[in-house]
């Protein structure tokens, strides 16, 4: 399905100008005549800052065809969590915990941007162009697993009840830790809005992924296990940005700017095909209109900022003389942290700490994995039929 919205997010690690990147593409788009909004998912917002001007929760011309918004991440937890939140707090709360001890846990970290994405498909129905300045890489990429992780606890949960209720009308504390309808209703509407979430971010015709890096050692590292996990995720990143880079007369700052180029190179070896942006390390701040107007400038030249920069086959099936074949893009990947298991309908994929499943269509159902090979940064799983 083509989507009429395109969608762009913004993330890499702390610091290393995702906001005043995120805000430079959205204003040279808007120059370029697409409707645009540019909204911050990161708890701690600066978009307001960076633009120039004071944002809120709803979005806000600032621009022509530029509107902007900062996301209230805590209404947006309180909406679409609160009914769940309540009932584990009141669980924790029975085995004795302290009640605001019991709120905390109640809520998983970084639970509150994952809904502040959610918001994407509200914006979606009225912009041509949504981008999105997120937290950094690694609050977003625990995110992107949520939904799969919760859609399987649901699950659990609800058997769980099914199996208990009969029991709890003769034990009566037990309906305590029995969740109420409205709960696994909260639940529901909430999965529905995630899946929805999670298939506009997976649609790589709308959505792409961009990396915001310095030229600097440990960013690289981090921006390259991003990418991985990113691709791990079925997200498309069509660029990455190097931001800060030291022009010809860095002065005393002669000797950072070599070291800064050879990380350069790095970064276009590294992160090949991809293409690799540059931006420079300007003197003073990137405030204010008019700098972001520079910085898009410098970062897309006569590039359409809106366009999507590259694309990469992320996820595939293929049967092949009997057989399935499951194709994944996995650039950077270290095959020896990578552990495939499947549970039949699902295909999980452990990489160091992240796990990604990926639900195996019906028709393969009866199928095993057999064979995994890893070829020029493409994942391929074989499936076999069993007996
Ligand atoms: N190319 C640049 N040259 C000079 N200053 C820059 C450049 N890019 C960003 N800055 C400045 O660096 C600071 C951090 O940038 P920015 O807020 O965009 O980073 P961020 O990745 O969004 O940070 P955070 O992770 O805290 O959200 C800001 O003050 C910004 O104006
Ligand atoms: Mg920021």
């Amino acid at each position: 399905m083509i989507l009429a919205v395109r969608v762009i997010i913004y993330t890499g690690k702390g610091g290393v100008g995702k906001t005043s990147v995120a805000a430079a593409t959205a204003l040279a788009a808007a120059q370029r005549g697409l409707k645009t909004v540019v909204m911050s998912t990161d708890a701690a917002h600066s978009l307001g800052d960076c633009l120039g001007v004071e944002l809120g929760d709803v979005p806000k011309q600032v621009a022509e065809n530029l509107a902007a918004v900062e996301i209230n991440s805590y209404r947006e937890l309180e909406l679409n969590w609160g009914a769940v939140r309540e009932h584990i707090a009141r669980l924790v709360a029975l085995q004795g915990l302290d009640e605001v001890l019991a709120d905390e846990i109640a809520v998983l970290p970084g639970m509150d941007e994952l809904f502040s994405l959610a918001r994407i498909k509200d914006l979606a129905a009225s912009y041509d162009l949504v981008v999105v300045d997120a937290a950094s890489s690694g609050e977003t990429l625990r995110l992107l697993a949520l939904p799969q992780t919760l859609s399987w606890t649901v699950k659990l949960l609800r058997r769980a009840r099914a199996i208990v209720k009969p029991f709890a009308a003769i034990a009566g504390p037990l309906e305590d830790y029995l969740a109420p309808e409205e709960v696994f209703e909260a639940l529901d509407e909430m999965l529905t809005k995630l899946r929805s979430l999670k298939s506009l971010l997976g649609d790589t015709v709308s959505t792409s992924v961009r990396l915001v890096l310095n030229p600097e050692k440990v960013v690289i590292q981090e921006s390259k296990r991003t990418l991985t996990y990113l691709s791990l995720y079925g997200l498309l990143v069509d660029a990455v940005i190097v931001n800060r880079v030291l022009s010809k007369e860095a002065g005393y700052l002669d000797g950072w700017r070599l070291r800064q180029n050879s990380y350069v190179d790095e970064i276009s070896h590294s992160f090949a095909p991809l293409p690799v942006l540059k931006a420079p390390f300007y003197p003073s701040e990137v405030v204010g209109l008019e700098s972001l107007e520079q910085l898009a400038r410098d970062i897309f030249a006569e590039t359409d900022p809106a366009a999507l920069l590259h694309r990469a086959r992320v996820i595939e099936f293929r049967k092949e003389g009997g057989e399935y074949l499951l194709c994944m893009c996995l650039p950077m990947l270290c095959k020896e942290h990578l552990r495939i298991r499947s549970t039949g309908s699902e295909l999980i994929l452990q990489l160091d700490n992240q796990r990604r499943i990926i639900s195996l269509p019906p028709a393969m159902a009866g199928y095993r994995p057999t064979r995994a090979r890893f070829c020029d940064n493409v994942l391929e799983v074989k499936f076999t039929k069993s007996n």
